[in-house]
């Protein structure tokens, strides 16, 4: 086994890294993969959120490497035998050491915007670190995820078009604002697991991880009634 290796960065706070990141996590996990999320934002956003569940249900492993920003692409060698996927949910902040690291190895760069004309400005400089990783990682690849996404504001379509006319791939699944994604976090679990009820966010998220799964060359399934295979029963892994 070698897992696929996928960065989830943006220069700016708060765009939606870390519930991209997790939710993402779960919809492979719901595919029977095996996930590692690894942490390496000194906030430690995703440890908390895969320690928040009141039964350890979240179906990943979630590992803290912040304190070793530099070396991230090192330590993560040490888990691609055991996992499918590796999501690394990277700090708000291009310059740190851990997102550069980060895109040394990564197969995919996931950059999740706002559809706010600053989110679009803060996209240029993570746009530079992923041509100066290719100069070493040549074959990354990057695409743009649309968050809080709110339809029918003017706000929403500009950005979109201004999006567009940034050259970048830009995911055809998007996150819409909803409440679903804010509570996933206190529960600390994913959509799926709100059951029936986060019918649209569900929708959304099995979206993103099928179309992410394109971008990676697999061809995963949609899942049927995804809610009441909450919670998942993982594999236990040595490490
Ligand atoms: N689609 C959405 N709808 C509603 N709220 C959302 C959505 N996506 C994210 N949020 C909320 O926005 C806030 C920031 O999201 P998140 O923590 O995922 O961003 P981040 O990029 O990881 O932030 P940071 O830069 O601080 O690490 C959180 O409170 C989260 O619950
Ligand atoms: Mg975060």
């Amino acid at each position: 086994m070698s897992a696929r290796i996928i960065a989830i960065a943006n220069q700016k706070g708060g765009p939606g890294k870390t519930t991209v990141t997790m939710q993402l996590a779960a919809g492979f996990a719901l595919r029977g993969q095996k996930v590692m999320v690894i942490d390496t934002d000194p906030q430690g956003s995703a440890t908390q959120w895969g320690a928040s569940s009141d039964d350890g249900s979240f179906p990943a492993s979630v590992v803290s490497l912040s304190a070793v920003p530099d070396k991230v692409h090192r330590e993560i060698k040490k888990f691609v035998s055991d996992y499918d996927v590796i999501l690394i949910d990277c700090p708000p902040s291009v310059a740190s050491p851990a997102t550069q690291s980060a895109l040394l190895i990564a197969e995919l760069a996931l950059l999740p915007v706002r559809p706010s004309p600053t989110d679009l400005w803060a996209l240029k400089e993570i746009v530079k670190l992923i041509e100066t990783a290719r100069t070493v990682n040549d074959e990354l690849l990057a695409a743009v995820v649309v968050n809080q996404w709110q339809p029918n504001t003017l706000l929403s379509t500009d950005a979109l078009d201004a999006l567009q006319e940034l050259g970048l791939p830009v995911m055809q699944s998007r996150l819409h604002q909803r409440q679903a994604y804010q509570q996933c976090a206190v529960l600390g679990t994913a959509v799926y697991g709100l059951g029936k009820a986060a019918k649209l966010a569900i929708e959304e998220v099995e979206s993103l991880v099928i179309e992410v799964g394109k971008l990676l060359g697999e061809d995963l399934k949609p899942v049927k009634n995804p809610w009441k295979q909450w919670p998942l029963v993982v594999k236990e892994t040595t490490q």
